[in-house]
């Protein structure tokens, strides 16, 4: 990245201003003159001023205009917007990208931009980073680069589904703080399902919940196949994340027949005939408490039994 970047602040017709910051006498003397740009805009450059944007930028507003192009006529005339805002909303998404990516190109987590949902949806950079924070509130913050305070805020403005699963009663605590969407999905792409943050959303969860690995002498085929088989990873109204209440989650899978936790029926018992089986049975997990894999010798092990 960092060659590219030089390569485009070169174009900028930069050169001579790079020298300028090796020195500290001239810098300070430079930075005593009010950058051309504040004499008019002076909201815009004290929040670009207070990010890593403004670190590099220059009296002549060298990043100002990386981002909102030559400002030559502009500065002669400032009624000619010749160069208008490149970042209004009717815009096509990817020319205002195209303008981050002059020099963000090569930036690790940006590599698979290309293939991303987002791109491809017509998403672009600045949809979630707020380059000049609010009005009287510029950004400073870990979340500078989102348009809201909170990141999950951000994405959710789009992503009304998601709003509503993360309030469910059982949750990932993304709304505590604890969890970030960005723990689990690149927002700017990546080649997996759902661009989460690994190869497969087995990998991904168990990153965090490492007791869930394995190795397993009995394993429970749908674990090791998909957690989200039985769970989901956003929210759920049901515990534990899970997709269904259990027994109905189990018996979506499991016979009936055997020991069912089904409400009604006299002879759905352990021992036939025995007693009225209203509620036997129907907390699969009370007794099969190792339901993602066990190591246990014999029965234990094999039914995930305790
Ligand atoms: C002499 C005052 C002056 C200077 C200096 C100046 N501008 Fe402007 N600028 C204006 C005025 C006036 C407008 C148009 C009013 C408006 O819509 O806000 C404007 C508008 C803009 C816009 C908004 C265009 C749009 O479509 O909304 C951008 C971006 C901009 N200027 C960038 C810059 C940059 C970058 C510099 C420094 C290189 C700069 N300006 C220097 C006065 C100035
Ligand atoms: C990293 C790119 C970037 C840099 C650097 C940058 N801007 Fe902007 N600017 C934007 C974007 C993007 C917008 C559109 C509003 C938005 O999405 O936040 C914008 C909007 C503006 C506007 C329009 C008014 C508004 O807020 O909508 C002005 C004026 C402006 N910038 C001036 C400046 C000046 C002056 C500088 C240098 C001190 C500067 N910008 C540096 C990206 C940048
Ligand atoms: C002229 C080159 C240039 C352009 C154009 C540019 N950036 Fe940057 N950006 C930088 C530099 C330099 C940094 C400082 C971090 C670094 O050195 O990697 C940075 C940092 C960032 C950061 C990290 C901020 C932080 O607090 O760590 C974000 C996010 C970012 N840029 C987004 C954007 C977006 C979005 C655009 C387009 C609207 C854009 N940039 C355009 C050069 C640029
Ligand atoms: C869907 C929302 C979204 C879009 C679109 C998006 N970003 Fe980001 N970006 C984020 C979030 C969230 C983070 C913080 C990620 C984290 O903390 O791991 C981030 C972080 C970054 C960083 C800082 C990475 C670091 O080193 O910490 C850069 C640079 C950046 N984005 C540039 C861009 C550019 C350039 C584009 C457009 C090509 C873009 N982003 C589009 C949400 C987005
Ligand atoms: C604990 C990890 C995790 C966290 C945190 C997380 N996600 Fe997800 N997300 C996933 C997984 C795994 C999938 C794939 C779900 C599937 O295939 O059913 C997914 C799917 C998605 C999808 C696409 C499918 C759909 O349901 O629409 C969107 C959009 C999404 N997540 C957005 C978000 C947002 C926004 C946040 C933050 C509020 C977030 N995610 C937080 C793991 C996570
Ligand atoms: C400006 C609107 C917008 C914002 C903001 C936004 N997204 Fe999206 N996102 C979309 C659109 C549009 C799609 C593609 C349609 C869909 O799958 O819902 C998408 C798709 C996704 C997907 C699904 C990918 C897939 O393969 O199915 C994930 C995951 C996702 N976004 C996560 C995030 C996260 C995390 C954030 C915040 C950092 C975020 N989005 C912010 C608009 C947005
Ligand atoms: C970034 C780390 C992280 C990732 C990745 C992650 N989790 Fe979690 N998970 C957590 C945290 C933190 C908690 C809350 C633990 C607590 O409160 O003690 C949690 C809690 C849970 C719970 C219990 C919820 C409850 O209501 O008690 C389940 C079930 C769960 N995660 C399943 C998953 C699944 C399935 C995946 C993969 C899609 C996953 N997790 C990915 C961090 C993560
Ligand atoms: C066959 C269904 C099923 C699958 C598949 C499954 N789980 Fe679970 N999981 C459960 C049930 C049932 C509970 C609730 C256990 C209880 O209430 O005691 C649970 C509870 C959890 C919990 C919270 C309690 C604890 O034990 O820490 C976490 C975390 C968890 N699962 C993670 C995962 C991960 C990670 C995967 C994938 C590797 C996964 N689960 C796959 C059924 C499943
Ligand atoms: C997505 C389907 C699915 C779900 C949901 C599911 N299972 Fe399974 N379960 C399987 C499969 C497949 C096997 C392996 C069967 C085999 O090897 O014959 C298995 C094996 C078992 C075994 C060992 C049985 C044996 O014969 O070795 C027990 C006990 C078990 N599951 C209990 C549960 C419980 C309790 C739940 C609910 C918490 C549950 N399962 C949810 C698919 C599922
Ligand atoms: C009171 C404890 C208990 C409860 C509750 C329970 N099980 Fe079992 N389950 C067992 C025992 C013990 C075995 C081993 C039986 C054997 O040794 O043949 C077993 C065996 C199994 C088997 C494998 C053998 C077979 O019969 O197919 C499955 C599948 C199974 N249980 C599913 C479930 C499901 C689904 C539920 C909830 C509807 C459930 N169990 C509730 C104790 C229980």
């Amino acid at each position: 990245m960092h060659r590219r970047l030089t390569a485009a602040l070169m174009s900028a017709g930069a050169l001579a201003l790079s020298l300028v910051f090796t020195s500290p006498a001239l810098a300070q003397a430079k930075s005593a003159e009010t950058p051309v740009c504040a004499k008019c805009h002076e909201e815009s450059h004290t929040s670009i001023a207070l990010t890593a944007h403004g670190a590099r930028n220059d009296a002549s507003g060298r990043l100002c205009q990386a981002c909102h192009g030559d400002a030559t006529e502009h500065l002669k005339d400032p009624t000619k917007i010749g160069m208008t805002n490149r970042f209004a909303k009717k815009l096509p998404g990817d020319d205002k990208s195209q303008i981050c990516l002059a020099c963000h190109d090569g930036h690790r987590q940006l590599t698979f931009w290309d293939s991303g949902k987002h791109r491809k949806n017509d998403v672009a950079c600045n949809d979630c980073h707020n380059i000049h924070g609010k009005p009287g509130n510029p950004s400073v913050s870990p979340f500078v680069t989102t348009q809201r305070t909170l990141q999950y805020e951000t994405c959710n403005t789009c992503h009304k589904n998601i709003r509503s699963q993360i309030n469910r009663t059982s949750h990932h605590p993304i709304v505590e703080g604890k969890v970030a969407c960005s723990d689990c999905h690149n927002p700017h792409g990546a080649l997996s399902h759902a661009m989460v943050k690994n190869e497969s959303v087995n990998q991904l969860c168990i990153d965090c919940h490492g007791d869930k690995r394995g190795p397993f002498i009995w394993e429970h085929a749908p674990v090791e196949e998909n957690c989200l088989s039985c769970h989901n990873a956003h929210g759920s109204n049901h515990a534990k994340l899970l997709n269904e209440k259990v027994p109905n989650l189990c018996q979506d899978c499991h016979d009936w027949s055997r020991h069912p936790g089904t409400f009604y029926g006299g002879n759905n018992s352990f021992a036939p005939g025995t007693q009225n089986t209203r509620f036997l049975a129907r907390s699969c997990v009370n007794c099969h408490q190792a339901i993602h894999g066990s190591n246990a010798p014999g029965n234990r092990g094999k039914f995930f039994t305790r």
